[in-house]
């Protein structure tokens, strides 16, 4: 049951896709305050109440305790006290003895204040007066994201190739280092599908153009590339270069669609390739003009994309600069006076990403102007439009593999996330952990982390341990900074155990794809907290570092340095798999309740669940050579039990078809148990 409860004047976000007719009279479950001219939502919390969602978010999946500012932001070092990342998804689920879900749809910042000011008060301040508040109410926490999912409308739905690996650096700067990228993979045998180009493939960082002379020619080499089973992924940013004569500039200058100052002129604000405009992605116009120029590099053979930058990040303004230029021409460099030279870093500092500048400049909403601020959360999102709704055009019949670093709740429509600049740190991979199941509940399916960690210098075991996660999400990249340490499987030592891990993923794809798609369609999570399987279990409604992962198997990965084990709470008996590649496997039943479990740095342990059944086909070095008529059955079972699992052909979009189900069945004949399906099983390992 949802409620629509509409203040002000609301700007249009798009995040909704259902028609609901708006509620007159107070709202329930939350009490109102206005501060301020500010309306400030109250919730009293019972003490065991658990409060998941917000996306992209710092912190725990339940979110007690902390402070949240829904606030696109360029935050690469995502300590614990840090409120804001990339994304902005402002939909909170409360769940104890009764279960409630808030979402805010307001496109300015929004601030969640979840037991931290007083521990048991949830208080909800949208950074506007215009928004609308939407009021879940459900039996479980679960049902209520299933119906803000289909309250948000369909999941993007990513190509079937876009589940192999994928090797990234910032950057592989010429056709050259990226053969040897590609060599190096397949020599070792580790399994890859893809390779990213980062912002030096360009001409001078300028969108949709190609350096000739790193690339001289982009098409053939994207043909070659292709030949070797691999895909070349190129970054997109938000900001375009002002240079004369170059066609993107010229034209968006000429149609007036970037973003503007207060006096009517083009806003400038300095980004990787130096001064640039940044094209006004709220207005319908801007945003078929800049999806339309994909095409160039779709036509190269490219098919897929990750569009970066778009919270917007900016390194400085004139403005700003100015402002700090004068401050230090005043600033008397033989003060003695305390804390002076504290604020002269802070103000230095203060030149990127200021909200100041976030102030200084506006959209031509269709006719509306808009100052940035207001709408900020939905620069990046609307971004993803632009691209999302051009690959409709130039491609209909085809997925384009899309992903974006900002993003709102209805960009999930038009393409997935990533998470931004994280680190190489034990903290980050338990954050990527953690965040899976709440970017599930915003509708964020195609989504992941940068593995091994994109600033500070990897080590071998902080990659495999990240591996060992990453082989279990949609997205599955290595990508690290300029000036780090190479993080290539190869570069970091003996590679047999590399290839042993990801190929374990290579034989997992039918199964993750499979589960994927069925969440993409379904409405439902594909990563879920163990609470919303086994919402009785007072136990499980704790466990924060374990994950449901599609509906046959339970995760328990390591994220210590040093740990050649842990503990690991079963809410109900389970099968025990301690993978060593995809072939090399041990198993052990167990029963209900805390266990420790060994799984040494090479190892990847997963639990499949009773009466489940989890499908394995044999591994390959890339998706293309994949061959899905032979299977593996594991399966712990005393009874007959049918696993439905989704295939088809991984880039065309008749997602609907009835055929593209398989079941496989684990049957009881004269009490002996055998597994049927219309595919060939090889071999049948049941407990
Ligand atoms: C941003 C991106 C990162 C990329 C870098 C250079 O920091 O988040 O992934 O490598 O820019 O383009």
């Amino acid at each position: 049951m949802v409620k629509k409860y509409v203040y002000g004047n609301p700007i249009e976000t798009n995040a909704v896709v259902s028609q609901i007719e708006q509620e007159e009279g107070s709202v329930q479950y939350l009490s109102e305050i206005e501060i301020n001219d500010k309306i400030i939502f109250n919730y009293a919390m019972e003490s065991d109440d658990i409060v998941y969602g917000l996306g992209e978010a710092n912190r725990g999946m339940n979110k007690r305790g902390g402070l949240y500012r829904s606030f696109c932001s360029d935050e690469p070092y995502q300590t614990e006290e840090k409120q804001s990342l990339y994304g902005a998804h402002n939909f909170i689920v409360v769940t104890g003895m009764i279960s409630v879900g808030f979402f805010i749809d307001c496109a300015s910042e929004v601030k969640f204040d979840i037991g931290y000011t007083s521990s048991d008060m949830l208080n909800i301040e949208p950074g506007c007066k215009d928004f609308t508040l939407y009021i879940i109410e459900g039996k479980s926490a679960y049902d209520i994201v299933k119906q803000f999912r289909e309250l948000i409308g369909r999941s993007y739905i990513a190509p079937k190739w876009a589940f192999g690996y994928q090797q990234s650096r910032w950057s592989y700067m010429n056709e050259d280092e990226i053969r040897e990228v590609v060599q190096k993979h397949r020599e070792s045998g580790i399994p890859l599908d893809a390779v990213y180009l980062d912002i030096d493939y360009m001409d001078g960082y300028k969108d949709f153009t190609v350096s000739e002379e790193r690339f001289p020619n982009f098409p053939e080499f994207v043909k070659e590339m292709r030949e070797q089973g691999i895909r070349l992924v190129p970054i997109i940013d938000a900001g375009v270069k002002i240079e004369e004569g170059y066609e993107i500039y010229e034209e968006g200058k000429q149609y007036q669609l970037f973003c503007k100052k207060a006096d009517g002129s083009d806003f400038v604000a300095g980004v990787w390739p130096g001064r640039t405009h940044f094209p006004d992605f709220m207005n319908t116009n801007a945003r078929m003009w800049f999806g339309s120029k994909y095409k160039v590099l779709i036509d190269s053979g490219i098919e897929g994309f990750w569009n970066d930058m778009n919270e917007p990040a900016m390194f400085f303004t004139e403005e700003g600069i100015q402002e700090v230029k004068a401050y230090l021409d005043n600033f008397d460099f033989n003060t003695n006076e305390p804390g002076k030279f504290f604020e002269l870093k802070d103000k230095v500092l203060s030149l990127s990403n200021s909200m100041k500048d976030y102030c200084s400049f506006y959209h031509n909403m269709d006719g509306n102007i808009v100052r940035h601020d207001q709408v900020h959360n939905l620069y990046g999102a609307n971004m993803t439009r632009a691209a999302g709704e051009a690959f409709n055009q130039i491609a209909p019949d085809r997925r384009i593999l899309l992903f974006s670093r900002s993003s709102y709740i209805g960009s999930h429509r038009w393409g997935g996330i990533w998470t931004g600049d994280n680190q190489s740190w034990w903290s980050h991979l338990l954050l990527n952990i953690k965040m899976m199941p709440s970017l599930n509940m915003c509708g964020y399916l195609y989504s992941g982390a940068d593995l091994g960690g994109f600033g500070a210098n990897c080590t071998r075991d902080l990659l495999m341990r990240w591996l060992g996660f990453g082989i279990f999400t949609p997205l599955m990249r290595n990508h690290a900074a300029e000036g780090t340490r190479r993080q290539e499987c190869y570069n970091l030592g003996d590679t047999e155990d590399f290839r042993n891990i990801i190929s374990i993923r290579y034989s997992l794809i039918p199964y993750l794809y499979s589960e994927y798609m069925k969440s993409c369609l379904n409405n439902d999570m594909m990563f879920k907290p163990l609470s919303f399987e086994y919402p009785t279990d007072n136990f499980a409604r704790t466990v924060e570092d374990q994950l449901l992962v599609g509906e046959s198997i339970m995760i328990a990965p390591i994220y210590e340095q040093n740990a050649v084990g842990r503990y690991v709470y079963l809410p109900e008996d389970m099968l025990l798999v301690v993978f060593k590649s995809s072939s090399i496997r041990r198993y052990q039943i167990m029963k209900k309740g805390m266990h420790y479990i060994s799984a040494t740095i090479n190892e990847v342990p997963l639990f499949v669940r009773k009466n489940k059944l989890l499908p394995l086909c044999r591994t390959t070095q890339c998706t293309d050579n994949m061959d899905t008529s032979m299977f593996e059955i594991i399966a712990y079972t005393d009874d007959n039990i049918e696993y439905l699992m989704y295939e088809d052909d991984g880039i065309s979009k008749d997602y609907d078809n009835p055929d593209n189900m398989v079941s496989f069945e684990v049957k009881a004949v004269d009490g002996i148990l055998g597994a049927v399906s219309s595919k060939t099983i090889v071999k049948l390992s049941l407990f």
